[in-house]
């Protein structure tokens, strides 16, 4: 069976692709439009579909459009309530319903050839929560938690898969929203709402957490497994920042209250949910599931002996939730997701013609690893472009800007060639087999960069441009199995260095999605600063 899973309602719009139970192609629409987050979450923009990630699926599994058998969206309006009744400020909701409803003929103008009957709404979040248990590796029973600003009436679900029938067990409705209090918090604070939430977190590290009282006040755990989430006078507790504004204590004590306020709830709920299923597992998706930090929390406090956090949090992934839902609930016995490379790839043979076309002077070394280990060691800064792109907001070794860890001053030197702010970090990725020794207190092996670490304090200082100023790092675990092409380059800088670690930062400048196909990498290479481009089996020197 073919099902074909979209995602379009808010923002993030995806396209997965889950053939005979496996996912063969998974990717944002943000990566062929170049526009971040595909589209501003406004109801006008609910129309929209993600028509090219979603040709390139069917390209991808060779397939047309008439051969899908059925399509999952990850929103149901029969399940929307008057804007009134859910609390929200929104006088334009309807629009969004009425789009969503209109969701299967959009599709099928876009996909010509499709049923528009074959489309199932399936509700948003649980779209996300199979994005997590459906797609996890385990057999077991596991208990799952959504939670996210918002979906069709409500803003978390709790719940237990047991094989691929999903089990509800709680879920709070709006105007409460650990997800909007968040949004809200980020606005507040000078950044972009449902987009810069990461920069919150990064800065919280900064603060104390001095408003923790008020925030226990406003926002609370019920005993039915939901919470309460009462409005906060955000001005009273630090002045609004503008976006042009340097950031002060307040702001960062204010993140800090915040972000504390969340973990301690999210525990709340991980706990409620514990004692109703006794699952050993716990796997998390929806947007607060992107929150590393909270994540380490829940890992290190809570209940549950493994969690499990789909890389794809964020409404991108309630493409590929969807369409497993579908497939489960037809009888499609599932396997679990590879790994986060579900987006495009391209041959040998696609590279070296565009690097031709381009007319860029390129070889081809003997021993790829060591070639691009040579330049990082000597400090230079690589781009690493190699296999299929990552599904979900992680550069994870195949879309990804490399750079020496032992030098400080590369965590400034990324952020200006990023154009970032300096306050946030950049990652390590580290071999496997060398990560307990280097990060503590944290699950392993961790390889979507979902959660942080403590850097053992001998570490700190030969690895100081991955070190957070709270002394940690939001490890991603390089597995030689999985990964073999990172892994050998790993191995080749620690021959040189001694250190099995290197800077790992999205492949992409301020503002712009990762790069995606062979253009856009050429084009990121073009306009900064980057010595090195390892792209294929091929290297293209920055010239002096
Ligand atoms: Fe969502």
């Amino acid at each position: 069976m073919r099902v074909l899973g979209i995602n379009a309602i808010f923002h993030d719009p995806a396209a997965a692709l889950v053939v005979d139970g496996r996912v063969v192609a998974a990717a944002e629409e943000e990566r062929f439009s170049r526009r971040k987050h595909g589209k501003r979450p406004v109801p006008f923009s609910a129309w929209e579909q993600p028509v090219e990630a979603a040709r390139w699926c069917l390209r991808q599994a060779g397939l047309t459009p008439d051969q899908i058998d059925l399509v999952g969206y990850s929103y149901d309006p029969s399940l929307v309530l008057p804007p009134e009744e859910m609390g929200i400020d929104d006088t334009w909701d309807h629009l969004r319903t009425m789009y969503a409803k209109e969701a299967p003929g959009f599709i099928a103008d876009a996909l010509p050839g499709l049923d528009r009957d074959k489309v199932r709404f399936v509700p948003h979040h649980v779209a996300h929560a199979a994005s997590g248990g459906l797609a996890v590796s385990t057999a077991e029973p596991r208990s799952v938690l959504v939670c996210d600003g918002r979906g069709e009436r409500a803003s978390h679900l709790s719940g237990r898969y047991d094989g691929g029938r999903l089990e509800v067990l709680a879920g709070q409705r709006l105007p409460h929203s650990l997800g909007l209090m968040y949004e809200d918090l980020t606005s507040h604070l000078g950044f972009l709402r449902s987009s810069d939430e990461y920069k919150v977190m990064a800065l919280a590290s900064y603060g104390k957490p001095r408003f923790l009282d008020r925030l226990r006040a406003a926002v609370r755990a019920t005993d039915d497994g939901g919470f309460v989430t009462e409005p906060i006078d955000w001005e009273e507790l630090a002045p609004r920042r503008r976006a042009d504004e340097d950031w002060t204590s307040a702001h960062a004590d204010l993140a800090a209250s915040v972000q504390r306020r969340l973990e301690e709830v999210l525990l709340d709920l991980a706990r409620w949910l514990h004692e109703r299923t006794g699952d050993r597992i716990l796997t998390m998706a929806g947007g607060t599931a992107l929150n590393c930090v909270a994540n380490t929390v829940l890992h290190r406090e809570g209940p549950f002996e493994k969690v499990w956090v789909q890389p794809a949090a964020g409404d991108a992934g309630t493409a590929l939730g969807a369409a497993l839902h579908v497939a489960a609930t037809e009888g499609e016995p599932l396997e679990p997701m590879p790994g986060a490379d579900l987006g495009r790839g391209f041959t040998d043979e696609e590279i070296e013609r565009a690097l031709r076309t381009a007319r860029l002077p390129y070889e081809r070394p003997a021993d790829l690893a060591d070639t691009v280990a040579e330049v990082l060691a000597g400090d230079g800064i690589v781009a690493w472009f190699q296999g299929r792109a990552e599904y979900g907001p992680r550069a994870l070794g195949h879309r990804s800007l490399l750079a020496h860890p032992g030098r400080k001053a590369n965590l400034e030197r990324l952020n200006d060639v990023k154009g970032r702010e300096q306050f946030r970090p950049v990652a390590p990725m580290v071999l496997l087999e060398r990560a307990p020794e280097i990060f503590a207190r944290g699950p392993l092996p961790s390889p979507y960069m979902l959660f942080v670490h403590d850097v053992a304090p001998q570490w700190q200082d030969r690895i100081p441009a991955v070190v957070h100023v709270d002394g940690t790092a939001r490890v991603q675990t390089v597995d030689p199995e999985r990964e073999p092409r990172v892994a050998a380059l790993l191995t080749a800088f620690e021959r040189r260095t001694g250190l099995p670690v290197l800077v790992n930062t999205s492949l992409n400048t301020a503002g712009r999605p990762i790069v995606d196909d062979i253009k856009d990498v050429l084009e990121c290479f073009g306009a900064t600063p980057i010595d090195l481009l390892a792209i294929g089996p091929f290297v293209v020197r920055r010239r002096p």
